[in-house]
């Protein structure tokens, strides 16, 4: 079998770090929620949590900073509270917002649907401009969720409400992918198996995925043809999704976040304290606020 070239699966493992895949034609297509029909991202709330059912490799770092910080935790960019979530699991009371009220519903009935309605809340909201009157120990944006607003004046502005939500010595915490050398240097546009998650009940969703370099603007456009199969391997449905992501390397960001009033304290190549590398997938920022 062919295999598509790894570096551009590594990006949009949205993109994870997954090995070799297998070069297969995309999907035929079933519906297509035509653009303008919701809020961005509502068309990802009903089939994030089985997409993303495996991605579990960033939480015990975003679990661990939120019990070492002392107050309140803020997520920008919470999707169904995948993160959030576990914070509160762990005793630490939350707010998440998202511009997707799909998304930010779901995460709420996920919290009541284990006990944590007390605990974590969230709401639809911009994090562009969102100003709440009230600071939080920590604020967090897991998962790529700043590189989802693509311009560099929304990033900094997504910075600067992180901002306005934190005291002096609050700290910040995010992650993006890094833009490595090889990544941005595979403009292959075959299509290729970005993730195979296997579900708890035995259906499986099959994620298909082209991606586009802008490199004037630093965007990645990916598309994404998602495939549900039961066990036995019908198919039940498929979803196509594009967006954008706009990629940021690691002077930038520092001159962002400096910019922003932050003091970097760390820059880590993944979510257990290694040396940032030209291959590493992840780039996990901790900053505070000067
Ligand atoms: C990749 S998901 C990450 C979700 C969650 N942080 C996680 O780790 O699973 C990015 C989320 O950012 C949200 N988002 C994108 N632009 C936003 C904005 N301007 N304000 C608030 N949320 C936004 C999307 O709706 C989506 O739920």
């Amino acid at each position: 079998m062919e295999v598509a070239d790894a570096p551009l699966a590594a990006v949009l493992g949205m993109l994870r770090g997954h090995g070799p895949s297998p070069k297969v034609p995309p999907p035929r297509v079933a519906s297509v929620r035509p653009p303008g029909a919701g809020y961005p991202f509502d068309d990802w709330a009903e089939i994030y949590d089985r997409v993303y059912a495996d991605l579990t490799h960033d939480v015990p770092f975003y679990v661990q900073l939120a019990l070492a910080n002392a107050g309140p935790v803020l997520e920008l960019g919470c999707g169904t509270g995948r993160v959030s979530l576990a914070m509160a699991e762990a005793g630490v009371n939350v707010l998440g917002i998202d511009i997707s009220p799909l998304m930010a519903a779901r995460a709420n009935a996920k919290a009541a649907a284990r006990g944590l309605g007390w605990r974590a809340a969230f709401q639809a909201d911009d994090m562009r401009t969102l100003r709440l009157e009230r600071t939080f120990g920590l604020v967090v944006m897991p998962f790529r969720s700043l590189q989802l607003v693509t311009t560099p004046s929304d990033q900094r502005a997504v910075l600067a409400t992180a901002a306005a939500h934190l005291a002096t010595g609050g700290t910040l915490a995010f992650d993006v992918f890094n833009p490595d050398p090889d990544l941005l240097a595979d403009t292959g546009d075959e299509p290729f198996v970005d993730s195979i998650v296997v579900q708890p009940d035995g259906s499986v969703v099959i994620v298909h995925a082209t991606n586009r370099w802008d490199h004037a603007e630093q965007l990645s456009h990916p598309h994404l043809w998602i495939e549900e199969h039961t066990g036995e391997g019908v198919t039940l449905a498929v979803h196509e999704r594009e967006f954008a992501m706009r990629y940021v390397h690691v002077g930038e960001m520092r001159d962002m976040l400096a910019d922003a009033g932050f003091e970097v304290e760390a820059v880590y190549g993944g979510f257990d304290g290694e040396p940032v590398e030209d291959d590493c997938d992840d780039l996990a920022f901790v900053a505070r606020r000067g």
